[in-house]
């Protein structure tokens, strides 16, 4: 079993769909409203335990209904909530996202998900240095990912980077983690200065750029590959850059190849967009071997 611990925000989504997306100083009516679990973090551990792996999470929520609720749900997916601890006085993460005209837009409040300090995750050193593979995303404080890196650089253990949302990446942690996975908006931030193509050669089997429908791009150290995605009907693809990492680390924990293990993301993310909500569509395992 892959012994994964994820390092990162919880919060709870607030799903609006609308016909429409609302311009600057605009009012337009929506059709419906859902509270549903969400958060980079959250996202990948669930999706982690629904593919098989023993998941272990280091987050904070509020001390609010939100807190609970989350907490709940990571319970009911099999996840570990030993280092998910309430911040009292402070509200929980929350995501307010429209769905609209076909893509999803999302403002996120981090609230709680700040106090993902160093300080709190050197109280779960434990579990990082006993897990196969470290994920961490950046909805917490770039502090902790800058730790973080240290820390498994120090024990040995792979880092999977998922620097979303985009911000630009201190250098030591590029240099620390095993696996980078962007999007091509992302990777242009984080690589300023550098095309696309020199980004890929200057990390080999480090750096993956996710292209949506175009495939997931690396290059092997001899040429670049591109692994296709797979052609569905989407309903929401708000979360398959979670599934996609979550399966990528199970994968790669279970000691499948690069290839194989960006397939099998691939196959988990197309899965995932076919129900609503971040987690809605995230598929077990038997989903997605089914389907490969
Ligand atoms: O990656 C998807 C997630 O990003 C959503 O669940 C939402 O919480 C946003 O932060
Ligand atoms: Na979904």
């Amino acid at each position: 079993m892959a012994k994964i611990c994820v390092i990162g925000s919880s919060s709870m989504d607030l799903v609006v769909t609308s016909a429409k997306r609302p311009g600057a100083g605009e009012t337009v009516l929506g059709e419906s409203f859902k509270t549903v679990p969400g958060g980079k973090g959250a996202n990948q551990a669930v999706a982690a335990a629904r593919l098989g792996a023993e998941v272990t999470m280091i987050g904070r929520v509020g001390d609010d209904h939100f807190g609970e609720q989350i907490i709940t749900n990571f319970k009911q997916n099999g996840v570990s909530v030993s280092h998910v601890e309430p911040v009292t006085g402070m509200e929980s993460g929350t995501a307010h996202i429209v769905l609209a005209e076909g893509d999803n837009s999302i403002v996120v409040v981090k609230a709680a998900n700040d106090e993902v300090t160093p300080a709190y995750i050197d109280r779960a050193a434990q579990v990082i240095q006993t897990a196969d593979i470290v994920m961490i995303q950046q909805e917490i404080p770039e502090e902790t990912v800058v730790h973080v890196s240290e820390l498994c650089a120090q024990y040995n253990v792979k880092l999977l980077l998922n620097p979303a949302p985009a911000r630009p990446i201190p250098a030591q942690v590029i240099e620390n983690a095993a696996y980078i996975t962007p999007n091509e908006h992302e990777a242009s931030i984080i690589f300023e200065g550098l095309s696309p193509q020199e980004a890929l050669r200057q990390y080999p089997n480090k750096l993956f750029v996710t292209e949506g429908s175009n495939g997931v791009r690396y290059y092997n150290g001899e040429q670049e590959i591109v692994v296709p995605t797979y052609k569905v009907e989407a309903v929401d693809t708000t979360g398959a850059g979670d599934t996609f990492n979550a399966a990528f680390a199970v994968a790669l924990a279970e000691g499948k190849t690069l290839q194989d293990s960006v397939r099998f993301a691939n196959r988990a993310a197309s899965i995932s967009v076919t129900k609503f909500g971040a987690q809605g569509g995230m598929p077990s395992r038997q989903e997605v071997e089914a389907q490969l």
